[in-house]
């Protein structure tokens, strides 16, 4: 009986959804016959709103000249201009309004990477959630996020942005976040943005990490690595999607019609709208791709970008373009399609306004606890000789460094409203949460890039007499996201000087780092007992780094990305390809090798002669107050047929007397294949909470589909063959076994 009901619900839930969907395409369709082709081409520009020319904007609006605004923050503007579109424009088709509501709109998460070090996409669509309730509360419905560009270069700014170098875990967190964005599938939920996942595609594989530069991903990297995390936020419903800055192999991302027509509409049957990137389409002049902006539009239009964000080429030339014959109105009507239906879809139709009324939601007590929990969740341990951490309260702490009270640069990058007011920095939770602690406080330095040493004798004094001294390093937020890429990744300025004048005091160091990025910390390590990273943790990362530290809660973040030990040793991530010429567990130093050494080709392997085989860290890598041990790696076959299921368990122990999270991660590689397949691969992680002695048995399913990859013919499969599998604590370690697929 019971099935018979569950059947009966779940064929109505798919014959409402349908018929809703039908819905939307016959209103789509009703609204598209009765507008002019001005009208459609108005839809499809997008301009970016200035108070100052609000007189203006307001009648382009009237005159149905704009399909959106960008970057309008008052919800009685937002009202007002809306109104303008709904009653004075001749049909009455709404604005969707956007920004960047990239981690968090007032209450600040960790940025996107940080996020990505929990490993949990319950707490990322949370924090996805949040934003969404506080933008929309004043009136935003649209965010650009999440971005989901693959990053293996910490000298790009915008690695800060992403959700790391890996492309299951950043397919996975990309589909929390636009869940949560989108109130999990209810598009027209008075809660709910539209999210627009970006920049399609490669944009993370800039040349040199120098922003905006060329990318040159050949086709199976591209699908096999770039592309997995696009589809699987749109295969979460994502309803937008951004074009990229980058030309790949020479075509710029906005002018590319295999990504945005063969891959995007025709694979994935995506049917939201795509939207450019700030001026990216009539960046295709400096590109050299297109002689002038009628062109731009050209090119654009035909390679299936709906709508120009800000360079206005689509309301200049398009109309002219239909009228010669260089764009069809066929392609003029999928893209006004294409828009609508994600109007409708939101419900933008029927409640176009804001309630300016509502209470604010804005820094809600539960929203900054919720943030408090994020960055929690997303501080990596990266060294705790001795176990200095955690601190006992009783303990006499010398704080010192620039990012202990620094409110803005706590925020991080791409932060457009959090007001740096509300941020509580380390040193605000000490008095306000650990006033029992007793504390120095020695900034020593004003900010990350402050070259003046001469307070370092204080901060080595306060360190003197002190138990242990906490000693705040990094970046400020400026030093990272869009177009701040840095050439060298050290601790920047003279930061890591003033750690080698708080060591010289002879107490025990912990080294606390709040930065946008991984930087080239090796140098510094020796001269730090523990190390905690952040990156930028947003507006309650002080508290929570005082929780981590004093041990009221356990680190349990795992890297997202490789940290290099060298600049130089940039990409270097851990799901490569294998060479022919593997390193061994042990390499050559530029110290072997003799005065006037005969040429030898004998023995060479892949590595540097001055920084080796090895990253500093590896991804997935992070530690706990706790000890996990991991046994009992068991399969439920050794082999699988394709079209099966592999199941995996392991058993993990918390064998500290300390309660604590592990990231529990699964591996494979598989060894031979019809292109050369990386040496280990994510493909499932659980973060678990383990009490002090308890064991837990973790079970993964694999299918075969999971194993799939575009191999040499380009299509996606899974071949048969023999693979390796493990499941650790990070990339370098862990339980290994062996499967086959027959
Ligand atoms: C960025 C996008 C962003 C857009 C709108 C561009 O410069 O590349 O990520 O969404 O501006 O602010």
């Amino acid at each position: 009986m019971n099935k018979i009901i569950i059947f009966l619900l779940f064929f109505f839930c798919i014959f409402s959804i349908n018929a809703q969907q039908q819905n939307v395409e016959k209103r789509v369709d009703e609204l598209l016959s009765r507008m002019t082709l001005e009208e459609k081409i108005g839809q499809m520009n997008q301009l970016n709103y200035s108070k100052g020319e609000r007189v203006s904007l307001t009648s382009r609006v009237e005159r149905g000249e704009v399909g959106s605004l960008l970057n309008i923050t008052d919800p009685i503007a937002i009202n007002e201009i809306q109104k303008a579109a709904m009653e004075k424009s001749r049909l009455g088709i709404p604005l969707i309004i956007g920004r960047d509501i990239i981690h968090g709109f007032k209450t600040i998460f960790p940025i996107p990477l940080g996020q990505a070090a929990s490993f949990d996409p319950e707490l990322v669509e949370n924090g996805a959630r949040i934003a969404a309730i506080e933008a929309r509360s004043i009136g935003i419905n649209w965010t650009f996020a999440p971005m989901l560009d693959i990053s293996r270069d910490a000298r790009w700014g915008r690695i800060a942005e992403s959700l790391g170098e890996d492309p299951y875990l950043s397919g996975q967190l990309g589909a929390a976040m636009v869940k949560g964005f989108q109130g999990n599938g209810n598009l027209s939920d008075s809660n709910a943005i539209a999210a627009c996942v970006k920049h399609f595609v490669g944009y993370g594989a800039s040349e040199g990490g120098r922003d905006y530069n060329s990318t040159n991903i050949p086709p199976h990297l591209m699908r096999n690595t770039y592309l997995p995390p696009f589809r699987a936020a749109i295969e979460a419903g994502a309803a937008t999607l951004m074009t990229s800055f980058n030309d790949n192999d020479g075509i710029p991302a906005s002018g590319n019609d295999y990504i945005l027509k063969t891959i995007l509409r025709k694979e994935w049957i995506f049917d939201g709208f795509v939207v450019s990137d700030w001026a990216s389409m009539t960046e295709m002049i400096a590109h050299g791709y297109a002689k002038d902006s009628k062109q731009v539009s050209e090119i654009s239009a035909n390679a299936g970008v709906d709508m120009e964000m800000v360079s206005g080429s689509y309301i200049k030339h398009l109309a002219g373009l239909v009228k010669d014959g260089k764009v069809s109105i066929d392609v003029v009507d999928g893209a006004v399609r294409n828009i609508l239906r994600v109007k409708f879809r939101m419900g933008l139709f029927e409640n176009p306004y804001v309630d300016v009324e509502r209470q604010s939601v804005l820094y809600a007590e539960n929203h900054l606890k919720a943030a408090r929990q994020a960055a929690i969740e997303s501080a990596i341990l990266l060294k705790n000789d001795n176990g200095l951490l955690p601190l006992a309260e009783n303990k006499k702490i010398a704080i010192i460094g620039p990012l202990a009270d620094a409110p803005h640069d706590q925020m991080g990058t791409w932060v457009f409203d959090g007001d740096k007011n509300y941020t509580v920095t380390p040193l605000t939770a000490l008095k306000r949460e650990y006033s029992h602690v007793n504390y120095l406080y020695e900034p020593a330095l004003k900010y990350s890039r402050d070259k003046n040493t001469s307070e370092f004798d204080k901060a080595k004094a306060a360190a003197a007499s002190a138990d242990v001294a906490v000693v705040f390093l990094g970046e400020e937020a400026i030093l990272s996201g869009e177009a701040h890429s840095l050439s060298n990744i050290d601790l920047i300025g003279v930061q890591s000087d003033l750690l080698r004048a708080v060591k010289s005091a002879g107490k025990p160091v912990v080294l606390v780092i709040v930065a946008g990025r991984p930087l080239t910390i090796e140098r510094d390590l020796p001269f730090a007992d523990a190390v905690l990273y952040n990156f930028h943790p947003g507006t309650m990362g002080g508290p929570a780094i005082l929780d981590l530290i004093f041990g009221k809660a356990n680190p349990g973040g795992k890297l997202p990305v490789t940290f290099v030990r060298e600049v130089g040793q940039i990409p270097m991530y851990y799901n490569h390809n294998n060479t022919g010429r593997p390193a061994p567990d042990k390499v050559m130093t530029l110290d072997d090798i003799s005065l006037e050494a005969p040429q030898t080709s004998l023995g060479n392997t892949s590595f540097y002669l001055d920084s080796g085989k090895d990253p500093l860290y590896p991804f997935g890598y992070g530690l706990s107050y706790s000890k996990f041990d991991y046994s009992d790696l068991h399969l439920s076959s050794g082999s699988i047929a394709l079209g099966g299921t592999l199941t995996v368990k392991a058993t993990i122990q918390n064998t500290s007397k300390i309660d604590g999270t592990e990231v529990v991660q699964l591996y494979i590689q598989d060894l031979v294949g019809s292109i050369v397949r990386p040496v280990k691969e994510l493909k499932g992680f659980q973060r678990i909470s383990l009490k002090a002695g308890e064991s837990k048995i973790v079970e993964f399913r694999l299918t075969t589909d999971d194993l799939a990859f575009y191999g040499r013919d380009l299509e996606k499969k899974a071949e048969a063959g023999d693979f390796k599998l493990w499941v650790g604590g990070s990339s370098k370690e862990g339980l290994m076994t062996k499967f086959k697929i027959e």
